[in-house]
């Protein structure tokens, strides 16, 4: 995995917007994975920018999100279908049809989850999935002791994540606790993966998944088994790596060799 340590969130935001950026050049027709929370908003922003003052165009990407709350409706604005309008969709030019975020409101989950899962595959597999990391070490809504193979289904929410995401509700009784996630074993199989993550509340989970064991306890450690992660941390999230300075040292290394090109 490539870890890239920057100093702050504004610079994560802006080198995972350069990730995007690229990978828009070399496939206007993208298909990517997308997560919602705090920590992706400043990379929302800086792919409006770019639209706006680049022409960066996303009118052939697909985008699939990650994750949807069972039971909220899509112009409830705690679901993630309203978030994800309001944050990035509304501000660029990808066309309404090719915008896939899991449906809360399905009266058959199972059967949703395997359409959600075939469309993906139709659209030729994810090219780059987005994701950050919950308290708990989830990618996705893949609580702890999620299988490693799992695929797109319901989670139930960890009594962790409830509390977490209660700071987006009015109150804590109105944190769903079901929610329709892509499996473990689905975000593996996205051709390349873009791990952000921010601040000090994050360093020791993030130390976990980057340096601990994979383990279904903390699902994201997969990224270690990915053969094409990028984890992308500010200096506090990074805070807790042993091998930090490497991380870094491999960077400054591998930025003069291709200076040398
Ligand atoms: C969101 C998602 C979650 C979040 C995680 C971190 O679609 O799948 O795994 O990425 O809970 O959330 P924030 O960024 O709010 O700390």
């Amino acid at each position: 995995m490539r870890v890239l340590i920057v100093k702050n969130y504004d610079e994560m935001s802006k080198e995972a917007g350069k990730i995007v950026k690229n990978r828009l050049e070399q496939k206007p027709d993208l298909v990517l994975g997308l997560a919602t929370g705090s920590t992706p908003l400043g990379l929302y922003k800086e792919l409006i920018r770019m639209h706006k003052e680049d022409s960066v165009s996303f009118a052939k990407v697909r985008t699939f999100n990650l994750d949807e709350y069972l039971g909220l409706k899509p112009d409830n604005e705690q679901s993630y279908h309203y978030f994800m309008f309001e944050n990035l969709f509304k501000h660029i030019d990808i066309p309404r049809e090719n915008i896939y975020i899991p449906d809360g409101q399905t009266k058959d989950p199972e059967k949703f989850c395997q359409w959600y899962e075939d469309e993906i595959e139709k659209a030729g597999g994810l090219d780059l999935q987005v994701v950050g990391i919950g308290g708990d070490g989830h990618v996705g809504f893949n609580e702890p002791g999620s299988s490693l193979a799992s695929r797109t289904r319901v989670k139930t929410l960890d009594e962790g994540t409830i509390k977490d995401n209660s700071r987006f509700f009015a109150k804590p009784e109105d944190v769903p606790h079901f929610a329709i996630t892509m499996g473990v074993g689905t975000i593996l199989e996205s051709k390349e993966i873009l791990f952000v993550a921010n601040g000090a509340g994050k360093s020791a989970i993030v130390a976990r998944a980057i340096e601990g064991p994979v383990t279904s306890q903390v699902t994201a450690s997969i990224l270690q088994i990915h053969p094409k992660a990028v984890a992308i941390l500010d200096e506090a999230a990074a805070a807790d790596l042993q091998r930090k300075d490497y991380y870094k040292y491999a960077e400054e290394q591998a930025r003069r060799f291709e200076k040398s090109l």
